[in-house]
């Protein structure tokens, strides 16, 4: 890595987190995605009074002497995180509720800016074998930006698209990581206690970022976040302490293939969408007045103006207006909304003009 000025792409490295991120090059990733040691056996919630086991892990890397040295250690990490962070990035930090407050308390006090606390809805959770709580049925994955003021991306468009068109909510319905994904030893035992979903990375690490951004691990265990990382065509860097954890991470991502670059757009932000006015296209003769416009199941026709409004029947008004009227809906996109009827009595979408204009 030289002389710590270059940021590592797509790579595993091995070692202490904190170490690791001390050598990366400061405001040099575009969203971090940490899912940090749970500090179970703290809270004694590990064993039974008689030893035997209730939580899926009792790793020598969960070991803490107590409170104050869990959150120093999150102090150092989350501290490092925000220097290689870029301004405009975001982090994820995923938690039970042995953790996930403390690591709040961390996010706000090293001053990140707290945007979500998202729930992770487990579909099919370990059952509570004691019957003395309730069912522990989720995790929270607390979503930040850098500081107060600074900008950041979210997708929204992508996220409501991947939602059937409804807003993407905070509350997530994911199963647990299970059956050929999850990965296996020799013996056919769990390869790692705490893999997570490829669902769940796969919806945060397409809210915020692009393809070509950076995604970091520092806790990346047996890949996950690389392995979507990589599949969703963005870079990733992936530190983990264990060799062993880490030796099945690089084989786990050297199987994926990257998808097709062309199925990576998605839905294009309003902000991202070309900035036209569709008069635009009636000064520049794509559109002409007088020209038929007509919905995709042909159930209306409007005639454009020359002034680039649309006439039809008493409505009058922008593709927007005359779109909604029409409906009888509280607004519509004209863009997505009218077609141009062409002579053979084929469609062309008004957004397709929009684009060509641009181009
Ligand atoms: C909760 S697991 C992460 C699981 C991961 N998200 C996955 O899907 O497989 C935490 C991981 O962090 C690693 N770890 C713990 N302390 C570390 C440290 N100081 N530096 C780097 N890795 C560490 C552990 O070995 C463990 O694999």
């Amino acid at each position: 890595m030289g002389a710590g000025l270059d940021l590592p792409l797509d790579k595993v490295m091995i070692g202490d987190c904190v170490e690791v991120l001390r050598a990366l090059p400061p405001a040099s990733v575009h969203a971090v995605f940490a899912d940090p040691p749970y500090n179970l056996q703290l809270r004694g919630d590990l064993h039974r009074p008689d030893h035997s086991k209730v939580d899926a892990v009792d790793d020598e890397w969960d070991r803490f002497a107590d409170f104050a040295a869990y959150d120093a250690f999150t102090r150092e990490w989350l501290a490092e995180c925000r220097r290689v962070l870029r301004k405009d990035g975001t982090i994820w930090v995923i938690g039970s509720y042995h953790n996930v407050f403390r690591l709040g308390t961390a996010l706000q006090d090293l001053g990140f800016w707290i945007l979500n606390d998202v729930i992770w809805r487990k579909a099919n959770p370990m059952p509570n074998f004691r019957g003395r709580r309730f069912t522990n049925a989720h995790e929270t994955l607390i979503w930040a930006a850098h500081g107060p003021t600074a900008r950041y991306r979210f997708n929204y468009a992508q996220m409501k698209a991947l939602n059937d068109d409804v807003q993407m909510r905070s509350d997530w319905f994911i199963p647990l990581c299970t059956g050929h994904e999850r990965l296996r030893d020799a013996t056919g035992a769990k390869l790692h206690p705490t893999q997570k979903p490829e669902a769940l990375l796969h919806r945060v690490i397409l809210s915020c970022t692009k393809p070509g951004d950076v995604v970091l691990d520092p806790f990346l265990g047996s890949g996950t976040t690389a392995a979507v990382a990589k599949r969703l065509g963005r870079r990733y860097l992936g530190i983990e302490r264990d060799p062993t954890y880490a030796a099945a991470a690089e084989a786990r991502i050297a199987a994926v293939r990257p998808l097709e670059e062309a199925t990576l757009a998605g839905a294009p932000s309003k902000r991202e969408q070309p900035r036209i006015p569709f008069g635009a296209l009636v000064e520049r003769g794509l559109i002409r007045p007088g020209d038929v416009l007509t919905d995709r199941h042909r159930r209306w026709e409007a005639q454009v103006m020359v002034d680039g409004t649309l006439a039809c029947g008493a409505a009058r008004g922008s593709i927007h207006a005359v779109g909604a009227a029409v409906q009888e809906a509280p607004s519509c996109n004209g863009w997505t909304f009218w077609h141009l009827l062409r002579p053979d009595g084929t469609l062309r979408l008004l957004d397709e003009f929009r684009r060509e204009l641009v181009l």
